[in-house]
């Protein structure tokens, strides 16, 4: 196993699949899996650069004693403290009760107030580094991606960046662990997934990071979710950069909500005309169906959005209103927004989205379209031309 899953010299993969746990964050869904990745150098001193969820810590002590047998752990490095990545921090402790923790002035209480642990600790600061024997290492402080403690570490000697969330993505590690060895495709969806539900608030902070560690030669990316990136690395780094620049692909988005299908028979009609219109990539969701971690996936991927909600109860539709909380607290920009709806004895759907639009500051595409108990013809013909609208704005900002 050791063999198979060296990473460059004498660092080595420790990480586990985790297929079991529904949720992420007990929130996301988790139907393909997730990676909990940690990193060993085995130098003359022993380094681990992360942990694992508490849930696999057996078979991750287990992984730590094949590779080092008796020698003890030095250092564990903490880039990043949420508990997916700390969460055998204490058992590892235990093992090895030696062992210094290394993280910045913003870790340690992070540190006593999950775990109550108050010793051991190795303070290091923005640039400093720590010699193993044949391996150097240097910190790099990235605070808020994704939390306030989060940093990563460079492998001088072997070019690796250890990039703890950053680079990450869901989706188990299903025997390829490289991006050599992997189906491209599968992980870049799941990896903007990721990066749309976990990271994408702290975009601006991403930005930031990335100009930071810009300077390093970084021949592999080590993150602690998803494929080790060895032969591109540029690949995902090139991914993270336009994701937080909110840069978006030509497409539509259409998620609506719908007691009764007349809303539903409004998207489908849009959707339609979109294609119509010579428009390819066209998504429809029913919001009460799809997970918003989906929608905000294909929101974060796509320059238009469309949002249409019945009214309920004088409101926008609950499916409905927990999307657009999602896109308000993910901080997204610069996508088009278009809105339609339906109402019966009370409106609250459409105006609901409309103080969405105004609040969250998109560029806004037609007029917004409200039907009255069912569409008719006035509103298939605004439709219409909604559609057409919005396929003409994609076409002059994405020429063939
Ligand atoms: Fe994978 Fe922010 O933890």
């Amino acid at each position: 196993m050791e063999c198979r899953l060296n990473i460059k010299d004498k660092i080595h993969w420790i990480g586990v699949n985790d297929r079991e746990t529904t949720l992420f964050e007990n929130y996301w869904p988790l139907e393909k899996g997730v990676a909990y990745n940690s990193y060993i150098i085995n130098d003359d001193k022993v380094a681990i650069l992360d942990t694992v969820k508490f849930n696999k810590t057996t078979e991750y002590l287990e992984k730590i004693k094949e590779i080092i047998g008796d020698k003890p752990v030095d250092y564990l490095i903490v880039n990043h403290m949420e508990p997916d990545h700390s969460g055998s921090m204490l058992a590892l402790l235990s093992t090895y009760p030696e062992m210094k923790i290394v993280g910045n002035k913003k870790t340690f209480p992070f540190i006593e107030g999950f775990y109550g642990i108050t010793k051991n600790f190795y303070e290091v600061g923005d640039g400093d580094s720590l010699e193993l024997g044949h391996h150097k290492l240097t910190f790099h402080l990235t605070p808020m991606v994704h939390w306030p403690e989060t940093m990563m570490t460079y492998d001088e000697t072997s070019k690796v960046l250890f990039s703890m969330d950053a680079f990450g993505g869901f989706g188990s590690l299903d025997g390829g662990i490289f991006d050599d060895e992997i189906n491209y495709e599968f992980y870049e969806d799941e990896t903007r997934r990721y990066y749309s539900n976990i990271v994408a608030k702290y975009s601006p902070m991403v930005q930031r990071a990335l100009k930071k560690v810009g300077s390093l030669d970084i021949q592999i990316v080590a993150p602690t979710h998803g494929p080790v990136w060895r032969t591109n690395p540029g690949e995902i780094i090139s991914l993270y950069d336009k994701w937080s620049r909110f840069e978006a692909e030509e497409g539509v988005v259409i998620i609506y909500g719908s007691m009764y299908g007349n809303t539903a028979k409004m998207a489908d009609y849009l959707a339609r005309i979109i294609a119509e219109q010579g428009i390819k990539n066209v998504k429809v969701f029913d919001a009460s169906k799809t997970h918003t971690s989906y929608i905000l996936s294909d929101v974060w991927k796509y320059k238009s959005v469309v949002i249409g909600s019945c009214a309920y109860n004088t409101k926008v539709f609950s499916s409905v209103a927990t999307v657009l909380e999602k896109f308000r607290n993910s901080g997204l920009k610069d996508r088009y927004v278009s809105v339609f709806g339906n109402k019966s004895w009370s409106g609250g759907g459409v105006s609901g989205i409309d103080a969405f639009v105004e609040e969250i500051g998109w560029e806004k595409i037609g007029q917004s379209i409200e039907a009255t108990y069912s569409p008719k013809e006035a509103e298939f013909k605004a439709l219409q031309e909604l559609g057409k609208e919005i396929a003409a704005r994609l076409k002059t900002d994405y020429p063939e």
